[in-house]
């Protein structure tokens, strides 16, 4: 870990070992988003998510090796607010909005690893890191597409929500 930060190849490292943090406990909360939802299609998209988590660590403990570098433990008190307001918002909601409120979680939490994964892309190409680049990259693309997916499901969820009333 680092205890101070001085050059942009420190603020990439520390970043680095950030996102490590966020996706492990990224893969915790999506366990816990599998079990609170009720429609099984959003069970099941979880799961993959969680499939997708797994190789992104792999990724990132990759990109560490590409650096010659070991991973970093940083610390991301980021995801863990996400976390405590979603199970916040959850323990609020009435059964008829369970899936909603944690599909806004889940949104939120998607757009901040795309800024984290925007961020670290950045440092890597201006670092000449282009095989840190290629494994980032995998990264976004699957957090790009899972925020649609969330997005899309809380659009019919919430349009079947308003219809039915
Ligand atoms: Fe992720």
């Amino acid at each position: 870990m680092f205890d101070k930060l001085n050059n942009p190849r420190e603020v990439f490292g520390h970043k680095l070992g950030s996102a490590l943090t966020m996706e492990q406990k990224v893969l915790e909360m999506l366990g816990d988003l599998e079990d609170g939802s009720q429609r099984d299609e959003l069970k099941q998209q979880f799961r993959h998510h969680a499939d997708e988590t797994r190789q992104q660590i792999a990724n990132i403990e990759q990109a560490f090796r590409e650096l010659g570098e070991e991973p970093d433990d940083s610390p991301c008190p980021a995801i863990k607010g996400l976390e405590a307001d979603a199970k916040a918002d959850i323990k609020m909601a009435d059964d008829s909005v369970i899936d909603d409120v944690i599909l806004a979680g889940a949104a939120a939490t998607e757009h901040h690893e795309i800024a984290v994964y925007e961020t670290l892309i950045t440092h890597a190409e201006e670092l000449g890191e282009p095989n840190v680049v290629q494994l980032l990259q995998q990264n976004l693309e699957q957090e790009q597409h899972t925020l649609e997916e969330v997005t899309r499901a809380q659009r019919e969820i919430v349009h079947q929500v308003v219809t039915a009333a």
